[in-house]
């Protein structure tokens, strides 16, 4: 927002009862969060930039403890029996040319809508913030619906209205007595420019208004983390095929450095990309001693370690076998059981699946077996 406007007084009509709320005192005193509504309010425009006098016009009841409230900070004008009355009321003491009406049960006024408002107010002469329906509206008269606006116009409208003073103080003389904003009183001398209003800028009109909203607890996607693993090893004859820790029956096995395990090789460097964590080769090297024939199922336990220790857990893993022969179908179950256990997570969160290549490359041929997996973590 610019910084070349002429400040603007504004009104705050505070000289309801809250008869909706049910309180023993004018629902403008109840605490929302450490203060009441009404400091809440008032504290918008008495920091505002844009604020010439802030003009709280309260009850003969609530006076004395609005002014023990707000001293000097504020303009004091008495209430009337409805809120048209409040306002010309407090329209008396506006020295402006331009003036803003807001109402006490709107606390939760941002100064983005505030400075839409009064910048839209220095090229129209009156000016609102509406927000379009969700539900469709009725006309309802005697119980029974008597027209449908076409959703599409009707709108909800909200505070702070913005209005040229000498013009709004006319349109109230004309305006008849039941019209519940100003912008109605204004429309009898004048057209009304609307800006967009702010979900937040509820007006507290029943005690459930009160409420802490119950907002959904959507997850948070950051601290999610996908990764991907491949592997794949020779099949040979003299060695025991292991996959996912589960031992195969068939004539040949993996040959590799470790057990070979492609499964369990797979399996961890999903979780270890999933966690940014480089891959099996670069912790556990093939020129490495310490891992010849290693059982796989020990590397992969370090690596949940190693996981868990930078604050990941495992939500799921995925794996598929891309392998001719043998027939896994079989053993499924068990390999899924098998990581995880290895994994210390639950079955259900383990899914294992085999596919053929149609007799293509090297698993197709037979000249080994290769396994690609997905786990997801987080934090
Ligand atoms: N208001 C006012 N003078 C009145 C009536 C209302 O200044 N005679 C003010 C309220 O204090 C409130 C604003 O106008 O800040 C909007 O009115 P509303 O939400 O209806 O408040 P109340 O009239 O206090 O509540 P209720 O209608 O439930 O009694
Ligand atoms: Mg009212």
């Amino acid at each position: 927002m610019s910084t070349n406007f002429e400040k603007i007084d504004i009104v705050i009509p505070a000289a309801g009862s809250g008869s909706r709320v049910g309180a023993t005192t004018n629902k403008l005193f109840l605490d929302i969060g450490g203060e009441c509504v009404i400091e809440k309010t008032v504290s918008i425009f008495v920091s505002s930039p844009v604020v010439n006098r802030v003009i709280l016009v309260c009850s003969t009841q609530d006076m004395q403890r609005m002014r023990d409230m707000f001293g000097d900070k504020v303009f004091y004008a008495l209430g009337g029996d409805t809120r048209r009355e409040s306002v010309i009321n407090g329209l008396a003491l506006v020295t402006t040319s331009k003036v803003l009406i807001h109402d006490g049960a709107r606390p939760y006024l941002s100064s983005d809508l505030l400075g839409r408002i009064v910048e839209a107010l220095s090229t129209h002469s009156a000016v609102i913030p509406v927000l379009p329906v969700t539900d469709t509206i009725k006309v309802v008269e005697g119980g029974l619906v008597k027209s449908t606006p076409r959703r599409e116009t009707a709108y909800i409208v909200q505070t702070p209205q913005g209005f040229d003073t000498d013009e709004l103080r006319r349109a109230y003389e004309l305006a008849p007595h039941d019209i519940t904003d100003d912008a109605s009183a204004y429309e009898y001398v004048g057209e009304v420019y609307t800006v967009e209003g702010d979900r937040d800028n509820i007006k507290l009109t029943y005690l459930e208004d009160f409420l802490p909203k119950a907002t959904p607890t959507l997850p948070n996607i950051d601290g999610y983390r996908v990764g991907l693993g491949i592997d794949a090893h020779r099949l040979v004859e003299g060695r025991p095929l292991i996959l996912g820790g589960v031992r195969v029956d068939y004539p040949l096995g993996l040959l590799g450095h470790s057990d070979a395990d492609v499964v369990l090789h797979a399996v961890s460097d999903a979780i270890l990309s999933a966690s940014n964590n480089r891959d099996i080769g670069y912790h556990f090297p093939d020129t490495d001693e310490d891992y010849k024939g290693a059982d796989s199922a020990i590397l992969l336990r370090r690596v949940v370690e190693m996981t868990l220790d930078k604050g990941y857990n495992i939500a799921n893993v995925s794996v598929v076998i891309v392998c001719q022969k043998p027939k896994l179908r079989d053993y499924i179950p068990l390999i899924a059981k098998s990581i995880a256990e290895i994994l210390g997570i639950s079955t259900d969160k383990v899914s294992v699946s085999a596919t053929t290549t149609e007799r293509m490359g090297y698993a197709g041929e037979g000249q080994g077996i290769a396994c690609e997996s997905v786990a997801t973590l987080y934090r």
